[in-house]
């Protein structure tokens, strides 16, 4: 992968601009970093109730889902973990991933780019490509309260020719889809308040207020799927429940799945969720 020699992102001005409005409890940058999900994780630990967010211009260890690394070059993307307590029973968490999700494509939208489109449960496309991964790790605080980590990394000012040929059409960026660079600051401050947005809905009126607003931008609505790890199920996807699980309609009747990997039953094509690597 080709890095360019891109800026770090101007501190002081976005310091400003996120912590203003003072949902956001405190911001962490480093220049590099082995994950910002480990170091949030610390965060939380540390007895913060959050959110706290830590972001990174480079990551030496990035984490992808599955166990795979997640490729991080400097200055040309968004790392960043939110560590959060949420005001919601640790067992109504789970669809915390498929809320960043949303967050993540109402980001997009807010830096002018229409269409962002969801594959469940958390990973967002631009034009059919993986632009972004999302890693949810659940921890407790200092003072026992659970809480949890909510890794995203976004795809920003990659051109085509910085990713490898076998991935070109499974991965992509903003800036790539766009056809113009991104600014970075404007990302990073349109994703937190989409992110502080999703969640206080999600704490006010849980996954059930969000769904309409999920299944309209999820691309495997309606189509047939096959689903590995599990119960490996194929079936049309219906939509997803209040608890963010997948509703398949299967030959033995309506499934609830809720973990696996998804693929289009039909071409037995990846829509990038097996992409970890840029
Ligand atoms: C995926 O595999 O789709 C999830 C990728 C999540 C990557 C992000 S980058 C910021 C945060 N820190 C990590 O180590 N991982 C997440």
């Amino acid at each position: 992968m080709t890095v360019k020699d891109d800026l770090p992102l101007d501190i002081g001005p976005l310091r400003e601009r996120l912590v203003r409005d003072g949902r956001l409890v405190d911001w962490e940058h480093h220049e590099t970093i082995d994950s910002t999900n480990r170091r949030a994780a610390v965060v939380g630990r540390e007895g913060l109730a959050g959110p706290v967010l830590v972001t990174a211009e480079h990551q030496s260890a990035g984490r992808g889902r599955q166990g795979r690394v997640w490729e991080s070059p400097a200055h040309r993307n968004f790392y960043g973990s939110f560590v959060l307590c949420p005001k919601v029973a640790q067992a109504e968490l789970a669809p915390i991933t498929l809320v960043a999700a949303l967050a993540v494509s109402d980001a997009i939208a807010g830096i002018g780019l229409a269409d962002a489109a969801i594959k469940w449960p958390n990973d967002v496309l631009l034009g059919g490509r993986k632009v972004a991964g999302i890693l949810t790790e659940l921890d407790s605080a200092a003072n026992g309260e659970f809480c949890v980590v909510v890794g995203i990394g976004v795809n920003l000012n990659l051109q085509e020719e910085d990713f490898p040929p076998e991935l070109r059409s499974k991965a992509g960026s903003l800036a790539w889809h766009g056809g113009r660079s991104v600014d970075r600051s404007d990302f990073v401050e349109s994703l937190t308040q989409a992110f502080l947005d999703r969640v206080h809905a999600f704490e006010q009126r849980g996954f059930a207020g969000l769904r309409a607003d999920y299944e309209q931008r999820h691309v495997l609505q309606g189509e047939v799927v096959r689903v590995d790890g599990g119960a490996g199920y194929t079936g049309r996807v219906l939509g997803v429940d209040d608890a963010g699980a997948l509703l398949l309609a299967t030959a033995q009747g309506q499934q609830a799945v809720h973990a696996g990997e998804v693929t289009l039953a039909g071409s037995y094509e990846t829509l990038g969720g097996a992409v970890s690597k840029n």
